[in-house]
């Protein structure tokens, strides 16, 4: 296993008793986590407000404390909106994050309150002005393909640079408020360098504008710990806050950030039990391991093997002896597999009805979930305070 902080918490005793009252699959969130998550990221980023991205893990509780602890939101749709002004949430505090949208949602938005969109092409900044007069816009600038995003959000979100400074001008003559330039750097970004190129380019963007601008939207990207070292926020911190003064050296824009899985991954733990474990051939020495939880109830993010959790054996010692697996889920679909190039180290005797527990599955798991495919029900989430 490797070093996992909700392990090291004194709660995780508490949270694997929880789990063993309740069936698998399931997610347990230690909710204080996220909360000494956040207040941690708002003294190490104090240059930039927080917005949590609802979509990492959407649970009431969740948005009840962050609101309680001064975060806004960057909210995807309008089910996410109704859910948090439900909770009690002023819209002053939202933002409408999602560059592709319906112009009756752009007008629904607007009805509830909120005054900031995100943008990247004509047509939508033609929908915004139409259904959300007067409001403020800002564009998101295409970053290049990183590879070393582990779930990279390049391509289908943003424009270039030339584009942007065009949206702006069309803004600005259709009376909506261009105010500034967002970007993401890919989710989980292990090259912090990539921040400098993201700034560098706002910057230039800036300085060309027509319009003078104010507001910069750094997105995500900030990493959970999965089973290899990342640097600690920390160091992401003060790196970007670096980055930040050299291509901003003069009066500072407004930043702002909108963090999702560094402030709820590491908090969560998914427990599955071993359905089966199998060879395809008796010479084979990779064994199969077919789980209760699989790429459609929980484990979406090991879609091309991007996200590696850790896992852990509860009441094993951590020396029994280990090897390779393929690692699938419970559906009849070949799709179902979790990894298999890259070859998860499991106990040789483990056995049908055995728990494991995938370590900092707290973002992008439950909220990713299907509804019901093969029968199989939606990860059940509990929160753990
Ligand atoms: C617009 C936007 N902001 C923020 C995030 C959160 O990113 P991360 O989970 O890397 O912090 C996402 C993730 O998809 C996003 O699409």
């Amino acid at each position: 296993m490797y070093r996992n902080k909700l392990a090291e918490r004194p709660q995780f005793r508490q949270i694997l008793k929880m789990s063993e009252s309740l069936g698998t699959p399931h997610i347990i969130i230690d909710l204080e986590m996220i909360r000494d998550n956040y207040r941690r990221m708002k003294s190490l980023c104090s240059y930039a407000d927080i917005y949590y991205a609802v979509k990492a893990c959407p649970l009431d509780e969740i948005v009840r404390m962050l609101d309680e602890e001064g975060s806004n939101f960057d909210i995807a749709s309008r089910y996410e909106l109704d859910q948090v002004l439900s909770l009690g949430v002023d819209p002053g505090k939202l933002l409408y994050g999602n560059t592709i949208k319906k112009a009756e949602d752009i007008a629904y938005f607007y009805e509830k309150g909120v005054r900031y969109f995100a943008s990247d092409c004509e047509n939508d900044v033609r929908k915004i002005a139409e259904n959300a007069p007067g409001s403020n816009v800002y564009f998101r600038v295409l970053l290049p393909h990183s590879d070393s995003a582990d779930w990279p959000l390049s391509r289908k979100f943003g424009c270039s640079s030339e584009m942007v400074l065009n949206l702006i001008a069309l803004a600005k003559e259709l009376g909506l408020n261009p105010i500034g330039v967002s970007f993401h750097v890919g989710s989980q970004q292990r090259n912090l360098e990539i921040w400098d190129y993201a700034l560098k380019t706002t910057a230039e963007i800036f300085e060309k504008s027509p319009v003078k601008l104010g507001f910069v939207d750094m997105g995500g990207g900030l990493p959970a710990q999965y089973n290899y070292p990342v640097e600690d926020l920390q160091t992401y911190a003060n790196t970007i806050e670096k980055y930040i003064d050299n291509h901003f050296p003069g009066e500072k824009p407004r930043f702002i950030m909108e963090p999702g899985r560094s402030l709820v991954g590491d908090s969560g733990v998914l427990a599955a039990t071993v359905v089966e474990t199998a060879r395809k051939d008796a010479s084979d020495e990779v064994r199969w391991v077919y789980i209760d939880a699989g790429k459609f109830n929980g484990m979406v993010e090991t879609i091309d093997e991007s996200i590696k959790y850790s896992a852990y054996f509860p009441g094993r010692d951590e020396n029994s002896p280990v090897g390779p697996v393929i690692l699938a889920g419970p559906t009849c679909d070949s799709m179902d597999i979790m990894y298999e190039n890259y070859k998860m180290e499991m106990p040789l005797d483990l056995k049908a009805g055995e728990r494991i527990y995938f370590l900092a599955a707290g973002a992008y798991t439950a909220s990713y979930a299907s509804v019901c495919f093969n029968g199989f029900p939606p990860i059940g989430t509990y929160i753990y305070r």
